[in-house]
């Protein structure tokens, strides 16, 4: 039912009667015809009034519950999600997954080489971007002007953080071709490398909270393999991904125009909003 149709105040066959009743010229009807139905015309209308102000309490009610756990829905508040500029590039689509073992192997899953660097740096080294003003007045946290460049701000969405992480553990994972990525590990301890086991340590831990994060619902299942006589998992399975590609394209078109100088403050006028805000 449309909106229109629900919140109609008046049906134009009432209206007409309503224009009938107040007409002045002289009617055909005799008098005493006439007020009775004009006496009916504003009891019709008063009538009227009650229904329509008892729809829209019922409504307002049901809309307002709707999304409270009593109803099997989402609990009040849930559907909250903090404004970011790039939001207006998130698109989704349906992906399988590389199983990731041989047979069904990534692009990524050759050995560490130059090849391999440049295909995992692709993925992110375009991350940090140069958002406006107005964009930076939205964020739930203040960021820094870009000095050179009047207007901009700078910011780099946690998609393209998360990977240079990921890529800093799996270079840590072969310390023999990475060395600067050596880490301590329980009986061998390299003050030394003091730097690169901080860092991978934040970076797992990161990865561990963005998962945690976004949680992931796709559903794995278990399927009969006759050959196994058993039933087995399989990762094979569709998840709704946020198109990877959409979200590059929007940071590749606001790379930074000058190397950011970190030591430059510029203050600014923007006041952060309360966290929380609804994104409309
Ligand atoms: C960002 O905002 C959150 C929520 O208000 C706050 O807890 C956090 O400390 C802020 N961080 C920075 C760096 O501004
Ligand atoms: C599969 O297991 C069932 C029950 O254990 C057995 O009866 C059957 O012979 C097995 N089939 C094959 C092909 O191994």
């Amino acid at each position: 039912m449309s909106k229109d149709h629900e919140y109609q105040p008046l049906s134009n066959d009432t209206r007409e009667l309503l224009d009938e009743a107040d007409v002045d010229a002289p009617s055909l009807q005799p008098t005493g015809i006439r007020k009775f139905s004009a006496w009916i015309m504003h009891h019709a209308l008063a009538v009227l009034l009650v229904i329509e102000t008892m729809a829209l309490v019922v409504l307002v009610t049901v809309l307002l519950r709707r999304p409270s756990q009593a109803d099997g829905g989402m609990p009040l508040g849930s559907q909250k999600v903090l404004y970011s500029p790039a939001l207006s590039a998130v698109e989704n689509e349906v992906k399988v997954y590389h199983l990731g073992f041989p047979g069904d192997l990534s692009p990524f899953q050759i050995p560490s080489s130059p090849e391999l660097d440049l295909m995992w740096s692709d993925l992110y080294n375009f991350g940090v971007s140069r958002i406006t003003k107005e964009e930076a007045a939205r964020l739930p946290n203040k960021t820094h002007a870009i000095p050179g460049d009047p207007g901009h701000y700078i910011a780099e969405l946690d998609v393209f953080h998360n990977l240079h992480c990921l890529n800093k553990v799996r270079m840590a994972l072969d310390p023999d071709y990475y060395p600067d990525w050596r880490i301590s590990t329980s009986n061998n301890h390299i003050s030394a490398q003091k730097h690169a086991t901080e860092h991978i340590s934040h970076c797992i831990d990161w990865l561990r909270q963005s998962i945690m994060c976004h949680v992931d619902t796709s559903v794995i299942v278990w399927q009969w393999d006759s050959k196994a006589n058993e039933s087995r998992v399989k990762g094979n399975v569709a998840h709704t991904c946020r198109k990877f590609d959409k979200i590059t394209e929007w940071a590749k078109e606001r790379v930074l125009v000058n190397t950011y100088d970190p030591t430059v403050r510029i203050e600014d006028d923007i006041v952060i909003p309360v966290l929380h805000q609804e994104i409309s």
